[in-house]
């Protein structure tokens, strides 16, 4: 129920927010948080410091609405991590109506078929998914100054993840966009269209941002959060591509801009796909992927998500992955699979390890791969349970595959059943075949 607080103050407010909505859309001075009711005190608070005179609107089950200042947004975030232990999400959204639509997740979608039909595809892809490569791209994102999502480095992030996406496939199909939000940082979406269901779409994401809350100026190798994402995801994109994976369903691989002050990147890119009237079909969030914290490997976050897709996740874990798995929760809306669920989207977050024993160093410059112990053995679980979801939420097959791409393998391949080594050993001896039979015929009409 709306409070009567809250209705008073919106009267008083209204003509402002009229104002306000009919600003540019590009990063407007003014936006609206959909926040937990116990952290108003707290945003009230942030944004009187700077004289910004954040205005509470509306309150509805345990859920409020505010005018707030971007200015205060780094501001609220450390604010909320320090006085509320990061158990208060907030959202930002651009207009007054898309915070209120917080007051009211959109029912989830009916849900699919979850067969789990292509245990001869996902035997392919996964023992070419390479660990090495996983740390490698950790490594040189977390080698930027920051990405934070107004910096120049942060824009500069964009462009480096289109180029090494882009370099995965020359497939006319297969398309690399970056999304304008109005601040510097882009997000970045990679598609492979569909086959024969080419509006089902599958939606596979991370955060590209990172953020030092002691400051907007300092390092932010967010090595863990959200590098390790990428990370993974660029791996598994990969190894598809150079698989020549054809799904049936459209899968987009996005890399959001902006989560780290309130889920932007990923909200704007959900309201946009909602305004196409594009059917997703299923959303998986990779945020933190590589600080074993916990006894158990994969921990599926349980709030903000989707009941019967995290069951269809444990079941490829159990298919696939060979890890162990359990449930968590955030507590609140953590990270950009809650930009899905709002919207009736089947979202899930495999996450690293118990909300309570996660990495501890995120949000400062300490969130360095040493605290992975330079490896990423963790995050391979992860690729080979996106990868499993691509394929099996995806369905299609494999292409004939570019036997000799220039991408040599960096390291041994992982899983170790000798399953893509002998695939790898089969293509090129039947390329060597038709190189053969193409030469002898090329002689014969000489
Ligand atoms: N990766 C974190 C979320 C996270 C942290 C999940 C620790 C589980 C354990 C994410 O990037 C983040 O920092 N989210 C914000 C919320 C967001 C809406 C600003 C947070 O947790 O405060
Ligand atoms: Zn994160």
């Amino acid at each position: 129920m709306r409070s009567v607080l809250a209705s008073a103050l919106v009267a008083t407010s209204a003509a402002a927010l009229l104002a306000a909505c009919s600003t540019p859309a590009a990063a407007p001075a003014q936006v609206y948080l959909s926040i937990d009711a116990d952290a108003v005190g707290t945003a009230l608070a942030v944004s009187a410091r700077t004289d910004a005179h954040a205005r509470l609107l509306e309150a509805e089950d345990g859920i409020a609405v505010l005018a707030f200042d971007h200015e205060d947004l780094e501001a609220l975030t450390a604010a909320m991590h320090r006085e509320h232990h990061r158990c208060g999400g907030f959202m930002v959204h651009d207009s007054l109506d898309d915070a209120r639509a917080s007051f009211h997740a959109r029912p989830e979608r009916p849900p699919l078929d979850y067969t789990v039909d292509r245990a001869a595809v996902v035997a392919a892809v996964l023992p070419e998914l390479d660990r090495a490569r996983i740390l490698g791209t950790i490594r040189e994102l977390s080698a930027m100054p920051n990405r934070y999502y107004r910096s120049e480095a942060g824009a500069n992030a964009s462009l480096w993840l289109r180029d090494r996406w882009r370099s995965f496939s020359d497939r006319s199909d297969v398309t690399v966009e970056l999304v304008d939000h109005g601040y510097p940082q882009k997000s970045v979406i990679l598609t492979i269209p569909g086959s024969t269901r080419p509006d089902e779409v599958v939606v596979l994401g991370g955060h590209l941002d990172s953020i030092n809350l002691g400051g907007r100026s300092r390092p932010a190798p967010g090595a863990d959060d959200d590098a390790s994402g990428i990370a993974t995801l660029t791996e598994v994109t990969r190894v598809l591509l150079a698989k020549s994976f054809r799904p049936a369903r459209t899968i987009k691989i996005i890399a959001y801009a902006a989560e780290e002050v309130g889920l932007r990147g990923s909200l704007s890119i959900v309201k946009e796909l909602q305004r196409r009237k594009i059917d997703v079909v299923g959303a998986l969030q990779l945020d933190m992927t590589n600080y074993q914290g916990s006894d158990k490997d994969i921990w599926l976050i349980s709030d903000h998500t989707s009941a019967a897709q995290n069951a269809f996740l444990g079941r490829l874990i159990d298919a696939y992955v060979g890890a162990s798995w359990g449930y968590d929760r955030c507590g609140y809306a953590c990270s950009d699979h809650a930009s899905w669920h709002r919207a009736g989207v089947p979202a899930s977050m495999p996450f690293e390890a118990r909300f309570r024993d996660s990495n501890r160093h995120i949000h400062t410059a300490k969130d360095t791969l040493e605290t992975s112990g330079n490896n990423a053995d963790h995050a391979i679980k992860f690729a080979r349970l996106a990868a499993a979801y691509a394929i099996e939420l995806g369905k299609g097959d494999l292409g004939p595959t570019e036997a000799a791409t220039a991408d040599a393998p960096a390291s041994r391949h992982d899983a170790g059943d000798g399953t893509g080594a002998t695939t790898r050993w089969l293509l090129l001896a039947l390329a060597a075949l038709g190189l053969a039979v193409a030469r002898r015929a090329g002689r014969a009409t000489a």
